[in-house]
């Protein structure tokens, strides 16, 4: 906590507020008491909120930078597999080789979902988005889950992480299998966390999937970089959600819910659908025209970043794992991805995405990625959703042990009729 403090003078009174300071990044306003004085602070869409305080995770939007615990995104990418990622931003620390060891088969060990649970997927179409299955799945782990249930116990709340961190993966990969009609892969203990998820999706009973180690590393990526980015929309409903005390599974769930939007977690899914419409190159310039038109609400699916206003971090590495992939696959010359390519470099090109600071953001590469691999434009998403689950726990985790935690209630300016009688 800094001495410094702002002076607010309104109405010949002057209000002081202290400065609140952290290890890196911006300045605060602690506007937490201004109340008091019958003021309010405005900021919709919180461009200028700080909600909590937080050691997970740091974005720096001007030089785009982004740190889990401390470390860069680019050593982690290069260094660790995902599992060492969720232990960091859960534990603060990357683990030893023997607390990798223990993790590894805790996680393993619990990936298996409760038998009853099949009975919940059954209630749903087979064509239903596999979101829309994840959200109602995760929900209702707490009905089957509910032993060791206590927010308030430290042990309680470990187990029910892991035990989110281990089934996550296998609902996303069910709700995938599930739409195809395909019967359930159960998840295997020698396989890793990453090559179970893809087994879990593309093996049948009479097809095995075999692994192929680029594909997997590639795939290991995606979840590393999309692990957690501190405050964005979901991660924020997900603390919303467990500051009223709710359950960690309808907190996920919630969180689940809020990534779906296209302006956030939908944006991969989203990118693709754009390419599938623009179709041709020679169309290119005309969806170009119609993103910079202010009339139409066609916006460059997979640009532009409310943090990131130079580079985007994750994206950089998800450009070099996406040409790796299509080299690999030898699917450099098909024509989404060479549509993709144009597509990229005639935006950086263009005065108004240049002007606007308009760069491609992660999601536009990791579509890509996840196209090549063969996963499904539908699942992307969930994809995105499994990854988070590792930040979301550890946001939820970090939020319980906060002193200044208490329910998240904002307020409004009311702008509505003021009092008046029923004539
Ligand atoms: N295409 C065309 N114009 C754009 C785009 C775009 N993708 N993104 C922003 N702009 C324009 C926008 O119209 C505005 O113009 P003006 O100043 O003339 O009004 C200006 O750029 C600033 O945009 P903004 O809407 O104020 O920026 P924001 O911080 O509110 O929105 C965003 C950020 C990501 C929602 C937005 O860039 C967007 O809709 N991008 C497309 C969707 C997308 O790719 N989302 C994934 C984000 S990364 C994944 C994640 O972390 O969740």
């Amino acid at each position: 906590m800094s001495s410094k403090k702002i002076r607010i003078s309104l109405d010949n009174k002057n209000i002081e507020v202290p400065v609140i300071e952290g290890t890196l990044g911006y300045k605060a306003i602690d506007t937490s008491t201004l109340n008091k004085e019958h003021l309010f602070s405005y900021d919709p869409g919180f461009t200028s909120t700080a909600a909590c305080k937080s050691a997970i995770t740091f974005v720096d939007g001007e030089k785009g930078e982004l740190l889990y615990r401390g470390y860069p995104i680019e050593q982690l990418a290069e260094k660790c597999d995902f599992l060492d990622v969720a232990f960091l931003l859960f534990n603060g620390e990357l683990p030893t080789f023997k607390e990798k060891e223990l993790y590894s088969s805790t996680i393993n060990g619990q990936s298996l979902l409760h038998d009853q649970l099949n009975n919940v997927f059954r209630g749903f179409r087979r064509d239903a988005h596999p979101m829309a299955v994840m959200v109602g799945v995760v929900g209702s782990m707490a009905a089957f889950y509910f032993d060791n249930m206590n927010i308030n116990n430290k042990n309680h709340r470990k187990q029910s992480a892991n035990k989110l961190l281990a089934k996550v993966p296998t609902i996303a990969a069910w709700s995938h299998t599930y739409n195809l009609g395909l019967p359930f892969v159960y998840p295997k203990h020698d396989l890793s966390y990453v090559a179970n998820i893809l087994n879990m999706m593309f093996s049948s009973p009479n097809k095995p999937y075999h692994v192929n180690p680029i594909i997997t590393r590639a795939f290991e990526r995606i979840l590393i970089l999309h692990a957690d980015h501190e405050q964005n929309a979901s991660t924020s409903t997900v603390r919303l959600v467990g500051s009223t005390g709710a359950n960690p599974y309808a907190c996920i769930a919630s969180g689940i819910a809020s990534l779906w939007g296209p302006a956030h977690g939908g944006a991969n899914e989203a990118t693709l659908k754009m390419l599938n419409e623009i179709k041709n190159e020679s169309r290119i310039n005309e969806y170009i025209k119609r993103a910079k038109d202010k009339n139409d609400d066609f916006r460059l699916m997979g640009f532009g970043h409310r943090v990131y206003r130079n580079r985007d971090p994750r994206a950089e590495i998800m450009k070099v794992t996406c040409h790796e992939v299509l080299d690999e696959l030898g699917l450099n010359n098909e024509p989404l991805f060479k549509l993709a390519n144009t597509l990229e470099k005639i935006a950086l090109e263009d005065e108004y995405f240049i002007e606007k600071k308009l760069y491609p953001n992660v999601d536009f590469y990791s579509g890509i990625v996840m196209k090549a691999l063969g996963i499904p434009n539908s699942m992307f998403t969930a994809i995105f959703a499994l990854a988070r689950t590792a930040g979301w726990i550890a946001h939820w985790h970090e939020m319980m042990t906060d002193s200044d935690n208490k329910i998240g209630r904002p307020r409004q300016i009311y702008t509505g009729r003021t009092q008046r009688d029923i004539p």
